[in-house]
């Protein structure tokens, strides 16, 4: 799929421990592109002070590296998957000081280890709060560096990964209320020269949603600002987003099909824009193992993806590709 979009924009995947494994032909064949599901975030990778475990990344890193592709860096600074030594000094809150070197460390080593393959980073995720009236997300960052928090992030990222790309990633970016607060933030930051590259609209969308007109309005108003867009969570949920329903043993030939014209029009749209959008990476490789098995209803399957269960392809990976106007 890759080199169908070549022209375009790469495409990506995310990865973990077990795909790595059982969905590994899939991923050679297909992505240009890797992201590390979990394996590089804080939590994962440095869960306590001076404890590093770094072979979880490793493994991807190193198939990245194996068959040329490239990696997001995914992700620096998020107010979930850190852990609590990150916070915390001799049984009280951080300093902002004491804060700021445990980044400062963090990122280095995240440098050291994979500066030769991580070609971009989500620096800061999902800070941007859902809440009405609420501008940034309450976190321990807001809490001990105050709202500069993320102009902070931005700049020691700068300064330690200087070659990297700089993103902002972020869900619901296609919601006027949420998009109008992401736009107000990083137009602010740009102006004060914080270096950010790009935004990431992560794309965790579904059957019904979003339509052409509405993703294009969203990446034209963000690379109006100069910033670079990249897809980043893709996927694509047989459900509505408030839909709890549990019915569903296994997709129906309807659902398949809208779901196929959903990734068209994404797609369609995508390359309609492809000088605005640098990377499209789905969330996961084949529907045997996607998040959504437990989100927003715990064991509740989801056929989010390209390929089914059984790793052949579904509807709608022939959509994708007839999108970029290529053979499969
Ligand atoms: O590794 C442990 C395992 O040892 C334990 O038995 C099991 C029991 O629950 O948990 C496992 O950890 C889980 C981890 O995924 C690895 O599978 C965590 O509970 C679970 O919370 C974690 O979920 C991840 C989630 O981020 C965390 O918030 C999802 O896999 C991952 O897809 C998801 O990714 C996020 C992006 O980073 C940011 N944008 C939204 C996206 C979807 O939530």
């Amino acid at each position: 799929m890759n080199g169908v979009f070549s022209e375009h924009f790469t495409i990506g995947g995310a990865v973990n421990s077990s795909t790595v494994l059982g969905s590994r032909e899939l991923i050679v064949k297909h992505f240009g592109s890797l992201t590390a599901e979990n394996e590089m975030k804080p939590m994962v990778i440095h869960p306590r002070m001076g404890s590093w475990i770094p072979y979880g990344a490793d493994e991807i890193a190193n198939l990245a590296r194996e068959h040329g592709m490239g990696m997001r860096g995914h992700t620096l600074v998020w107010h979930q998957q850190t852990p609590g030594w990150f916070f915390s000094s001799m049984g009280a809150q951080a300093s902002p000081e004491v804060l700021l070197e445990r980044l400062e460390d963090h990122f280095t080593r995240m440098q050291d280890r994979y500066g030769d393959v991580v070609y971009a980073w989500d620096v800061v995720n999902e800070a941007i709060s859902d809440a009405p009236g609420e501008f940034l997300r309450p976190s321990p960052y807001l809490e001990i560096l105050g709202e500069d928090y993320i102009e902070e992030a931005f700049r020691l990222a700068k300064r330690i990964m200087p070659d990297a790309k700089l993103y902002y990633n972020d869900y619901s970016v296609l919601d006027p209320a949420k998009q109008d607060k992401i736009y107000t933030l990083l137009s602010g930051l740009l102006e004060k020269g914080v270096p950010i590259d790009g935004i990431g609209f992560q794309g965790h969308w579904n059957i019904y949603f979003p339509d052409s007109r509405t993703l294009e309005r969203g990446i034209q108003r963000f690379a109006a600002l100069g910033l670079d867009v990249q897809i980043t969570e893709l996927d694509v949920s047989v459900y509505r987003h408030e839909d709890r329903a549990t019915r569903l043993k296994e997709p129906t030939p309807e659902i398949l099909e809208l779901q196929a014209d959903r990734y068209r029009e994404i797609f369609q749209t995508l390359v309609n824009n492809s000088q605005y959008v640098s990377n499209v990476t789905f969330w996961g490789v084949a529907d045997d193992k996607t998040w959504l098995d437990n989100f927003p209803v715990s064991g509740r399957k989801n056929w989010p993806l390209l390929f089914a269960e059984d790793h052949s392809p579904k509807p709608a990976y022939y959509a994708v590709v007839e999108a970029a106007g290529g053979n499969p």
